[in-house]
């Protein structure tokens, strides 16, 4: 999509429409959409006072402007309770304006919540462009005719004070690169199982590194081999794809502070493997690489972002399929740091490769180390699609991830790592197990069980997001996608990243 910042006023713009946000309750508008109604000769303020436009969240209404502006239509906007108002309101309602807007492919905005919202500018000049590039997005690849399909192409932003100009351009250039990097995690968590196997998402993310100037390196199974990744192997084992671990990394022009390690979860099918999984829904498990791509989509983001930090992304990359030659359940893993592991179910593949990420990540001395997977049911029960399950060993890290998703509206919600819970991951043969369940007995702490499995593996700052639920088919936010994949993930991160890379240049300073 191509976005532009101009100065300038409104009621003289030319365009197909001009978006403006409405509060509730609003019976005479000011600023910006008064401007507008003098324009119109009062039809604004006609159709709020006679309630034909409430201001409701998510609320639409076109109305032509009859030659009385060179606008060919305004595009009125509900943004809900002034005082609720965030910039998630902002997301939301340029996600609403490009649906809306969808069949004029091209429209003009102010950036809502600037003024009597009073939101910093850029960062909401940053948030109209996410919501509308988010907002605007489609899985078109395999949809006969819909190449020519009604999408949103232009986006013009106005602002008339010359002195928020450069804010909002920082902003907006900042939102079109996060929302283009989003964008990227959800095409490829969309992209079905027998597209995107292993060296698929492998090739993919060398075709990312060429263009956003990352480093990228694949470990061949021989290689894994060699490293010991027996969890990797392990899983592998059952599916005709070959297993690989992809690293990218983004490394600033100075050397700075040791490394930001993160890492996704990447099964590009899970069956379940021999302990299979039902047959309703298994079409959901190609986006059990949602951790990968948010991994990916984040890495590019910094490198476009020009961060001046040191990020390294793993993914470790497999199939999960049931064969004659699969994982089989009793089976027992030996990791590189020698722990040994039972495998009571192969349906909990994702922290069995996760555990080899953890170790691997070790060999670059990292400040912290972050994973991102799609890892249990039991999450999405708990949290719903509304937030990811956070885990972690480190305060300060899971306090910055709580401000990121505060920031980015990709929520978190904190669950416990009570010791207690390693009686979850018993087993009397190995180490560990990676799911114990008593016969009969009723499953307790799933997600817990996960982090704690995965905190085995762990000898440094670290956190865990269960992205189960947020990852696909969120309905409540309009800017993602109610079937599909949402990209959650790489707005968090960045903001994380971003918030480290401010701190790291006034450190300097
Ligand atoms: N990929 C699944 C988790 C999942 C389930 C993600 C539903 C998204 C939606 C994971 O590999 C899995 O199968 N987890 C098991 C763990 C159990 C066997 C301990 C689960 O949640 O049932
Ligand atoms: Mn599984
Ligand atoms: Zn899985």
């Amino acid at each position: 999509m191509e976005i532009q910042v101009v100065q300038g006023d409104i009621t003289t713009i030319q365009t197909e429409a001009l978006c403006l946000g409405i509060f509730r309750g609003v019976r005479a508008p000011g600023g910006a959409a008064g401007a507008v109604d003098r324009a119109l000769g009062g039809a604004l303020s006609a159709l709020l006072q006679e309630g034909d436009f409430e201001g409701e969240k998510g609320e639409t209404l076109v109305l032509r402007t009859d030659q009385k502006m060179p606008a060919k239509r305004v595009l009125l906007i509900g943004l809900g309770e002034r005082e609720k108002f965030s910039l998630e309101g902002v997301r939301e309602a340029s996600a609403t304006a490009a649906h809306a807007a969808s069949r004029f492919r091209e429209l003009t905005t102010i950036v809502h919540g600037a003024g009597i919202g009073s939101l910093p500018t850029d960062a909401a000049a940053q948030a109209v462009v996410e919501g509308t590039l988010l907002g605007s997005y489609r899985f078109r690849k395999y949809r006969q005719g819909d190449e020519d399909s009604k999408a949103l192409e232009r986006l013009q932003i106005v602002e008339s004070d010359r002195e928020k100009l450069s804010a909002i351009k920082a902003g907006a250039e900042r939102g079109q690169l996060i929302g283009e990097s989003v964008c990227l995690a959800r095409d490829l968590a969309n992209e079905p199982g027998a597209s995107l196997p292993p060296r698929e998402l492998a090739e993919r993310a060398g075709m990312l590194a060429r263009e956003s100037k990352l480093e990228c390196r694949v470990l061949t199974e021989e290689e894994l081999a060699a490293e010991g990744m027996s969890g990797i192997l392990g899983v592998a084992r059952g599916s005709e794809e070959p297993p690989c671990l992809i690293v990218l990394e983004h490394l600033p022009q100075k050397k700075t502070q040791a490394p930001i390690v993160l890492i996704g979860k990447g099964v590009t099918f899970d069956s379940g493997g021999i302990s299979i999984k039902p047959r309703e829904g298994m079409e959901a498990m190609k986006y059990d690489m949602a951790g990968a791509a948010a991994v990916l989509g984040t890495m590019r983001a910094a490198a476009a972002l020009g961060l001046p930090l040191h990020v390294i992304g793993l993914v470790p990359a497999v199939e999960n399929l049931p064969s004659g030659r699969a994982l089989k359940p009793g089976d027992i893993l030996r990791y590189a740091n020698g722990k040994t592991v039972e495998v009571t179910n192969t349906d909990a593949e994702g922290r069995l490769i996760l555990a080899d990420a953890l170790i691997y990540a070790q060999h670059f001395h990292p400040r912290a180390v972050i994973d991102l997977a799609t890892l249990t049911g039991a999450c999405m029960v708990a949290l719903g699609k509304e937030a990811a399950g956070l885990f972690g060993n480190n305060r300060d890290l899971l306090e910055k991830l709580k401000e990121a998703a505060q920031m980015t509206g990709e929520r978190v919600w904190e669950l416990p790592l009570y010791e207690e819970y390693k009686k979850l991951i018993q087993s009397e043969v190995a180490d560990i197990g990676n799911s114990v369940l008593a016969k009969g007995s009723t499953p307790q702490a799933g997600a817990a069980a996960g982090a704690i499995f995965l905190q085995e593996f762990v000898s440094y700052p670290w956190a865990h997001l269960d992205i189960a639920g947020t990852a696909q088919n969120v309905d409540t936010r309009a800017y993602c996608p109610a079937k599909g994949a949402t990209g959650y993930g790489v707005r968090l991160l960045t903001q994380l990243l971003l918030h480290d890379a401010r701190q790291e240049l006034a450190s300097k300073s």
